[in-house]
């Protein structure tokens, strides 16, 4: 049976990948599917918890007994995430948030014209929404867990981020075209900001989920 050391708590969690639009027709994405977010936001709801999902893109079918909050960019992603975090416990970024937008967002479809090179794309820099909670806290006492996806040197990277974005908890995970996104299991470290290292082997994304919940829990402040 699963123990319901959530009751009573409000947890956030964002999913999916955040799409920046050029013009009507294309954007920049990357290639989070949403199912390691999706997992964290059933896991938290059968433990217990008031669940908010922030999701970007994903298409996945909407979990039972969570509130779903659709967003398309990094910019909608912040404000519902903030609006979410207000009154939450705890805030889990699972979310791949795009770092850049273009600059300039063009009204209709960019064409190709004839003897012309392809015009460069400008992009400007998103807001760190995870670096933003983490250094602003919107609720006392609330836990905030970041993820990293790295390609190299997964775990030192994952140590600086820890340290550069506030958080309590971040999930270092290595991702790759075939590794991670989309996949239904995963395997990750979970640093500690206290120095704690948490190896999670591969295995379902639910799990890793359990794990992360696990390590949250013994951290929530009493109301
Ligand atoms: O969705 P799946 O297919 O299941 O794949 C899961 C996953 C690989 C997407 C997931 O496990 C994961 O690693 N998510 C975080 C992806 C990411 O954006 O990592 P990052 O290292 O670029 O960002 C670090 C942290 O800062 C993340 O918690 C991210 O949500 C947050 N961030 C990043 C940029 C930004 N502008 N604002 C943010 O809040």
């Amino acid at each position: 049976a699963v123990v319901p050391d959530l009751a009573g708590r409000h947890v956030v969690v964002s999913a999916g990948g955040t799409r920046e639009p050029l013009d009507p027709v294309r954007f920049l994405g990357n290639r989070s599917s949403g199912k390691q977010g999706y997992a964290l936001a059933r896991t938290a709801a059968a433990r217990g918890a008031r669940v908010t999902l922030v999701e970007a893109n994903t298409g996945l079918p909407d979990p039972a007994g969570v509130d779903i909050v659709r967003v398309g960019t990094a910019v909608q992603l912040r404000e519902a995430v903030l609006k979410a975090a207000a009154d939450a416990d705890a805030v889990v970024m699972a979310a791949a948030v795009a770092d850049f937008r273009p600059a300039e967002y063009a009204a209709g479809k960019i064409k190709k014209k004839d003897g012309e090179e392809p015009a460069p794309i400008v992009l400007v820099r998103n807001p760190d929404i995870l670096a933003e909670i983490g250094a602003e806290r919107p609720r006392p006492g609330q836990v905030i867990v970041g993820f990293a996806a790295e390609t190299d040197d997964v775990l030192a990277n994952g140590r600086a981020k820890l340290r550069r974005k506030g958080c309590d908890l971040l999930v270092v995970n290595e991702v790759g075209e075939r590794k991670t996104f989309g996949a239904d299991e995963n395997e990750a470290v979970i640093l500690g900001a206290d120095g704690g290292e948490t190896p999670v082997p591969h295995g379902p994304k639910e799990a890793l989920a359990d794990t992360i919940w696990d390590l949250v829990v013994p951290s929530l402040g009493s109301d």
